[in-house]
Formats: structure tokens, C-alpha cells, sequence
């Protein structure tokens, strides 16, 4: 399939078959497409939890609008950002920089200011903000990349962020959830699959200056 083709194929599948499983290598990729998805900086404020549990993704089904594709799923992509974000996980990154690099700390140490002084300007609003455009751009990767390899998925706001943060024990490891993504094969009683896209005229939506 040409992108567009692959872009049209994908839709926000609601019926999932449930007897059929994502491979564990293709979980990997996704997982892998997640990892190098860019950021402000390069600062990755995020967190992938990959639901495989069964009992755990039947439990969030209340907490979600009783939206079926969350219990019929293969996994439940829940993206997650840092519930702090301070000047210690920019030092943090300008390590690993540093190593992957072969630099010094000195030598980067202006991108190191340059980060701290811009999340100065930050009240916690506004990094949660920040924060979450972000995730919203892992979030975007990740379903391009899941049409690409003809993985379904459904982006999926509509659930309750503090149900999830405690039945997935997010809260007790500093992360609160952000958006969710359910992922798998789509079943074809799903009429959503044949469904007509709806999308405004190129001219509505794009201006070439
Ligand atoms: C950020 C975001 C949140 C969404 N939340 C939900 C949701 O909670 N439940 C759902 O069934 N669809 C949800 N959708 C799917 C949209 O309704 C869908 O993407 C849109 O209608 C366009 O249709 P298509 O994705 O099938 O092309 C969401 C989409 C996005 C991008």
C-alpha cells in the first residue's frame, strides 16, 4: 500500500478480534516506534505502558465510557507523563547525551541551560501542557506506524486519567496517564471498517502561501 492508501486503511477501529494477538516481534517495533519518537529538546517526557493483562484491561472497561475495545484489544498502550518534571531530568538527558555522544558535560552545558531556563518559564500548568503535546506526538507516530505494519488502533481519550493511575499502579511510580491506545485486528463486524472517512476539502484545511 502507498502511505495514502495505508492512511485511508486505518480508521479508530471500535471491534477488535479478540482471538487475534499482536506477534511479539511486531510489539516490539511499535514499542521500538514509541522509543524514537521525537520531543521538545529531546527530553521524552514519557512513559509507555504496554497492557498485556487481560483482568487489568477488563478492569479499566468501566473506567472508560464501557468502550469494548479496551478489554478486546491484544495490548493497551497507556502513554503516560512524568507527574514531576524537574531540572534533574534535564540533567538526566544531558548525561545520556553526553555518553551516547562521547561529550563532555561542559561541552553541552549551554543546551543544559538553555532546557533548565526554558522549564523556568514553565508554572506546573503549563509543563503539564507541554508535557502532553508531547505524548500527543508519540501518540500520532505510534498510529502511523501501526497502519504501516496493518496493526489497528484506536486513539482513546475517553477514559477516566485517575481510575487508570491507581488500578495501574501509575500513581505509585510518579506517572499519571495522558491518552490510551488500544492495538490489534480489527473484526469484521466492525462497520466502522468500511465506513467512509470524513475529512474537509484539502482547500478548507491547508493554505499555500
Ligand atoms: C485524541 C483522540 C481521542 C479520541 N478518543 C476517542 C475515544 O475515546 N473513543 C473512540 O471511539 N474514538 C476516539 N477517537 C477517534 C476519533 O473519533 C476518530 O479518529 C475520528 O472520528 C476520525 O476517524 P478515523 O480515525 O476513523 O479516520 C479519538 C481520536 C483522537 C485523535
Amino acid at each position: 500500500m502507498n502511505i495514502i492508501d495505508t492512511l485511508n486503511w486505518r480508521y479508530a477501529t471500535k471491534a477488535f478480534d479478540t482471538s487475534k494477538k499482536i506477534e511479539n516481534e511486531d510489539l516490539n517495533t511499535l514499542i521500538e516506534a514509541f522509543r524514537l519518537t521525537p520531543s521538545s529538546f529531546g527530553l521524552q517526557p514519557w512513559k509507555l505502558f504496554v497492557v498485556k493483562s487481560q483482568m487489568l484491561k477488563d478492569s479499566l472497561v468501566e473506567h472508560s465510557w464501557n468502550q469494548p475495545q479496551i478489554s478486546d484489544c491484544s495490548e493497551l498502550f497507556v502513554l503516560a507523563r512524568p507527574t514531576s518534571f524537574t531540572e534533574s531530568d534535564v540533567d538526566e538527558f544531558v548525561k545520556d547525551i553526553a555518553d551516547t555522544r562521547d561529550q563532555s558535560i561542559e561541552d553541552i552545558q549551554w543546551y543544559s541551560d538553555m532546557m533548565k531556563w526554558f522549564l523556568s518559564n514553565m508554572d506546573d500548568d503549563a509543563k503539564k501542557v507541554w508535557i502532553e503535546k508531547q505524548i500527543y506526538i508519540a501518540l500520532g507516530n505510534l498510529m502511523t506506524v501501526c497502519a504501516q505494519m496493518e496493526i489497528d488502533s484506536c486513539p482513546v481519550e475517553w477514559f477516566v486519567s485517575a481510575k487508570y493511575d491507581e488500578l495501574l499502579w501509575l500513581t505509585d511510580k510518579w506517572y499519571a496517564s495522558v491518552v490510551v491506545l488500544p492495538v490489534g485486528y480489527r473484526d469484521n463486524s466492525d462497520k466502522y471498517a468500511a465506513a467512509k472517512k470524513v475529512r474537509y476539502s484539502t482547500d478548507r484545511v491547508v493554505e499555500i502561501m
